[in-house]
């Protein structure tokens, strides 16, 4: 970290939640290549604005185009890109906004990380932390594989992607999610219904 920096306080999260009339979190959306994430994120995201919610959805594959463009599929790699993006959605959380992340996010310790840098936001200060909320994405390999969309799992059998993830490189379950959803059981539909319903439970959407 550079030296001679200083942090500058700035509104309260409570001032920007109430002018917005909606509270900041990250929904952080975790599961295999081809499991739904990206499907059922967008749907949520457009269920969440019809109900007048802001949200924001940050995407695996439209991220590495931009921000983590330097970055490949390698475990340090897939490290940086999920510690990024918890910055990230940290800050659209932090705006009142409704994060949505759809990223394999496949090591445990990386997505312990990134629910750590939303909890520490409660550090030095009297606000609740920032909630992040986890979403296993719950397929089976063999369903993804199946799906295979862009035809990924069969490149990566032939051995033409190297460090795939749940052929060549591991995918580690969530062990306690707030909440899992199985896309091969239910509709899209029902998926995003199961996610709304949990939030209002919380109270986190009105
Ligand atoms: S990670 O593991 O969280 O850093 O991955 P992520 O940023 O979500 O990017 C996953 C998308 O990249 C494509 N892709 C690969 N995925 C896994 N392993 C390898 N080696 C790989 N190479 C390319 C793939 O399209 C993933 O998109 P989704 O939407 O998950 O299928």
């Amino acid at each position: 970290m550079a030296t001679n920096i200083t942090w500058h306080p700035s509104l309260s999260r409570r001032e920007r939640a109430e002018h917005r009339g909606q509270k900041g979190f990250t929904l952080w959306l975790t599961g295999l290549s081809a499991s739904g994430k990206s499907t059922v994120a967008t749907a949520l995201e457009q269920h969440l604005l019809h109900l007048g919610v802001a949200a924001y959805r940050l995407d695996g594959d439209n991220v590495r185009f931009g921000l983590n463009r330097d970055l490949g599929f390698s475990e340090a790699d897939r490290q940086e890109n999920i510690r990024r993006i918890g910055e990230v959605a940290k800050l659209f959380a932090d705006s009142a906004t409704v994060a949505i992340t759809s990223f394999i996010s496949p090591f445990r310790a990386d997505r312990q990380l990134a629910r750590d840098l939303h909890a520490a936001t409660a550090q030095n200060s009297d606000e609740e932390p920032l909630p992040f909320v986890e979403v296993y994405v719950d397929v089976p390999l063999e369903v993804a594989e199946r799906r295979d969309p862009k035809g990924l799992y069969k490149k990566a059998r032939a051995g033409e992607i190297k460090e795939f993830t749940g052929i060549s490189s591991p995918y580690e379950a969530p062990d306690k999610p707030e909440i899992v959803i199985k896309t091969h059981e239910s509709s899209v539909e029902e998926c995003v219904a199961q996610i709304v319903k949990w939030l209002e439970e919380k109270a986190l959407i009105p």
